[in-house]
């Protein structure tokens, strides 16, 4: 596997608003090597989700090249693409996004049941990925009888069930405590350093970005590298 883990060049996308084109990025341009823990910055509205739904597939840019370990995303069918973020991106968002009824374990085997995967199989990796967010005493409990910093490392354990290269994480302590905080951050450096997951994970907190090994800002719907 080569070192670079995403490449965007000449990055191009607006939004239609009535009959306003809102242009949110022009021009993005950026390197990420594996082992990086990006920290992007920047002002409500300035296009820091957008940036990390088009590098994750969720959404395709009107101009320019995403490359996620040396895939060309734009040569990708919806198929292909979908494989992809299965098997080589995991997802971490502000809300949790877990699914109410489902217990912890089967919260984070869910990627390998959506996808027909063997669970009994998995049975070694659950047990390794509960130990690494430290929630095997939880693993019978439903998201509500847990705290938002549990909950949070269950939404962790799920993007990582699948081992992904690449992390993308969307103002993942937005929604909770300071002490909380500090612990999803400790989780999410403990993963990047221990198994070289790349990160990429949108902050408003300049303390959750020193987190990261480097600092991007996205302003004027271009990138200011902070390194
Ligand atoms: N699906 C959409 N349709 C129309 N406009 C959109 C859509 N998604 C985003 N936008 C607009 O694009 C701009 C950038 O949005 P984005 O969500 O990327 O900002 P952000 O930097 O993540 O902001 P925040 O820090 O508030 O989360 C905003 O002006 C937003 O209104
Ligand atoms: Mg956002």
């Amino acid at each position: 596997m080569s070192k670079v883990v995403v490449e965007v060049q000449g990055l191009y996308k607006s939004y239609r608003s009535g009959d306003i084109d809102v242009r949110v990025l022009h021009g993005v341009d950026l390197t990420v090597e594996r082992g990086d823990f990006v920290s992007v910055m920047g002002q409500s509205g300035s296009g820091k989700s957008t940036l990390l739904y088009l590098i994750g597939g969720l959404d395709r840019p009107d101009r320019g090249e995403i490359r996620i370990a040396d895939r060309n995303l734009s040569e990708l069918s919806d198929e292909e693409m979908s494989s992809i973020r299965r098997t080589r991106l995991g997802f971490v968002f502000q809300f949790f996004n877990l699914v109410p009824n489902l217990t912890v374990e089967e919260n984070v085997l869910l990627p390998i049941l959506l996808d027909g995967g063997n669970l009994a199989a998995a049975q070694n990796r659950l047990t390794e990925i509960l130990e690494i967010v430290e929630l095997t005493h939880r693993r019978r409990h439903r998201p509500s009888e847990l705290s938002g910093g549990q909950q949070q490392r269950v939404a962790i354990a799920r993007a990582l069930i699948n081992r992904p290269e690449l992390l993308l994480a969307d103002e993942p302590t937005g929604n909770l405590d300071s002490t909380t905080t500090g612990e999803v951050m400790d989780l999410l450096r403990s993963i990047n350093r221990d198994t070289s997951t790349t990160i990429i994970m949108v902050t408003h907190s300049n303390e959750c970005a020193d987190y990261g090994s480097r600092r991007i800002v996205v302003r004027d719907g271009t990138i200011i590298d902070e390194t």
